[in-house]
C-alpha cells in the first residue's frame, strides 16, 4: 500500500512539474504582455528577473486621447500604467516637499533588503562572531597563554605615551559602545522584543539611537588619532615577511625579530583604519540621509569596468533610488562592522588574557624590558641604542 501511495506521489510530483514547465515556457503574449510563469519562477528562486515588460509598459501621453473624448482625461496612460510608472521611478512627479526622496512614491527594492537584514545579517552575526569566539577559545585551551619566556630585568621601556594611549582608549570605548548599542539597533527587535518586551525595548532602542549616534564622534576622532600618531611605524617592510613566514612564533617557535609593530599588529593597525574608515563613511551616509550617493556611483564605476562580469554576475544595479542607496549603505555598515568586530575580539584577546605583560603596553605605557625583547627587539634596539643593548647581551 505504501509503496502505491509512493508511486502516486512520484507521478503526481512529475506530472506537476511537467505541466509547470510548460507553463515556464508561456510566452510573454499569452498573458496579455503580463508577467507569466516563468517570470514568478525565476522570482521565487532568487533569480534576476527582466521587469522591462512592465517598466516600460507606462502608456504614452503622446496618443493620448483629446480631452474632450472618452476617458481622455487619463492623459495617454491607464491606472495600471500609472502605478507602475511609480513603481520604476518614471513617473513626472512634483512634490511641495522638495526632499530628495519625497518623488519617489513606490519603493521597488525594500522586501530582499528586510529579510537580508532581518535574517541573513543575523545568520553571519552568529557564525563569524561566535566562531571567532570559539577559534580563540580553542586557541587558548591548546597554546595556553603565550608568556614572556626569559628572565625577567624588572626594568621597563616606555612603549606608548600617553597621547598614544588617549587616541587608542577613545577609540576602543568607542567602538565597543558603538558595538554594542549597534547590535541592539540591528537584532533588537528579533532578539530583545522577545526577552524584555516592546515597552523596555523601546527604551533602549531610543537609547541606544542616540548613544550611536553621537559617540560615532568620538570613534571617528579616535580614528584621526591613532592614524597619525602610528602610519609610520605601520609601514611594510623587509621584517615583516620574514614575521609572517613564522607565524610571528605564535605556536612556540622562537620569536622572529620585529620592530615597534610586528606583521600581525599592522594587519590589525590598517584593517582599523580602512574597515573602521569605510565604517565611518557609511555611517555619516546614515546620519545625513540621502545626501551622499556613495553606492550609485561605484556601482556604476564597477560596472564600466566590467567587474561583475569578471564573477559571472550581471551588472549591479543602476540608477539606485535614494532608498535604495540608505538600504545598501546600512548594509555595508552593518557588514563591515560585524567582520572588524570579529578582528577586534582577536586583537583584544591579545591584548589582554592571550599574551604575558602585552596589557601593560596600554595600561601603564611601560612594558618590562624582557617582554620588548621577546616581541619586538629591533624595536628594543631602536629605544636603547645599539651600546646599551651590546651591554645588554654581556
Ligand atoms: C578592551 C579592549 C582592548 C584591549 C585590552 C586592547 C589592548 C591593546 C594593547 C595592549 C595594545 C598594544 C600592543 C603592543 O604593545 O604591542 C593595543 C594596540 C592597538 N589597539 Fe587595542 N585593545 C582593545 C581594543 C581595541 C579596539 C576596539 C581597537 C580598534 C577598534 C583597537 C585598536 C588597536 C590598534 C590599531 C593597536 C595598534 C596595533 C596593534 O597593536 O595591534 N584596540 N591594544
Amino acid at each position: 500500500m505504501i509503496r502505491f501511495l509512493s508511486l502516486i506521489a512520484i507521478i503526481v510530483t512529475f506530472a506537476a512539474s511537467a505541466s509547470a514547465q510548460e507553463a515556464a515556457g508561456d510566452s510573454r503574449a499569452s498573458t496579455g504582455g503580463a508577467q507569466t510563469l516563468a517570470d514568478i519562477l525565476e522570482r521565487q528562486e532568487g533569480l534576476k528577473v527582466d521587469e522591462t515588460f512592465r517598466s516600460e509598459a507606462t502608456g504614452n501621453p503622446d496618443a493620448a486621447a483629446p480631452i474632450t473624448n472618452q476617458l481622455g482625461t487619463l492623459g495617454g496612460a491607464s491606472d495600471p500604467e500609472l502605478w507602475r510608472a511609480y513603481r520604476f521611478g518614471s513617473a513626472d512627479i512634483s512634490t511641495q516637499s522638495r526632499g530628495p526622496a519625497a518623488t519617489t512614491v513606490i519603493q521597488d527594492g525594500g522586501m530582499w533588503w528586510l529579510e537580508f537584514r532581518e535574517d541573513t545579517l543575523l545568520t553571519i552575526a552568529v557564525y563569524l562572531l561566535g566562531g571567532t569566539f570559539l577559534a580563540l577559545a580553542l586557541f587558548y585551551l591548546v597554546r595556553g597563554k603565550i608568556r614572556i619566556g626569559g628572565q625577567k630585568t624588572g626594568r621597563t621601556i616606555t612603549r606608548f605615551k600617553a597621547f598614544e594611549r588617549f587616541g587608542h582608549w577613545l577609540l576602543a570605548s568607542s567602538f565597543i559602545v558603538l558595538g554594542i548599542t549597534g547590535l541592539f539597533s540591528l537584532f533588537g527587535r528579533k532578539v530583545l522584543i522577545p526577552l524584555f518586551g516592546h515597552e523596555t525595548f523601546s527604551f533602549i532602542a531610543v537609547g541606544s539611537k542616540w548613544v550611536h549616534n553621537n559617540i560615532a564622534w568620538a570613534f571617528i576622532i579616535a580614528l584621526i588619532i591613532i592614524f597619525f600618531a602610528w602610519v609610520v611605524h605601520n609601514l611594510p617592510d623587509r621584517t615583516d615577511l620574514r614575521w609572517l613566514a613564522k607565524a610571528g612564533g605564535l605556536f612556540g617557535g622562537e620569536h622572529p625579530p620585529a620592530k615597534k609593530f610586528n606583521a600581525g599588529q599592522k594587519l590589525i593597525f590598517w584593517a582599523v583604519i580602512v574597515l573602521g574608515g569605510s565604517i565611518s563613511v557609511s555611517g555619516l551616509s546614515l546620519l545625513f540621509p540621502f545626501e551622499y550617493n556613495l553606492f550609485g556611483h561605484t556601482f556604476s564605476t564597477l560596472n564600466s569596468w566590467g567587474v561583475p562580469g569578471w564573477f559571472g554576475a550581471s551588472d549591479l544595479p543602476f540608477p539606485l533610488q535614494p532608498q535604495e542607496e540608505m538600504q545598501y549603505a546600512q548594509l555595508w555598515h552593518a557588514l563591515v562592522s560585524l567582520i572588524l568586530t570579529a578582528i577586534i575580539f582577536a586583537h583584544i584577546y591579545l591584548g589582554s588574557v592571550g599574551m604575558e605583560g602585552a596589557f601593560d603596553a596600554m595600561g601603564k605605557g611601560e612594558v618590562e624590558e624582557q617582554w620588548a625583547r621577546e616581541h619586538h627587539s629591533l624595536w628594543v634596539q631602536d629605544v636603547l641604542g645599539p651600546d646599551d643593548n651590546e651591554k645588554e647581551k654581556v
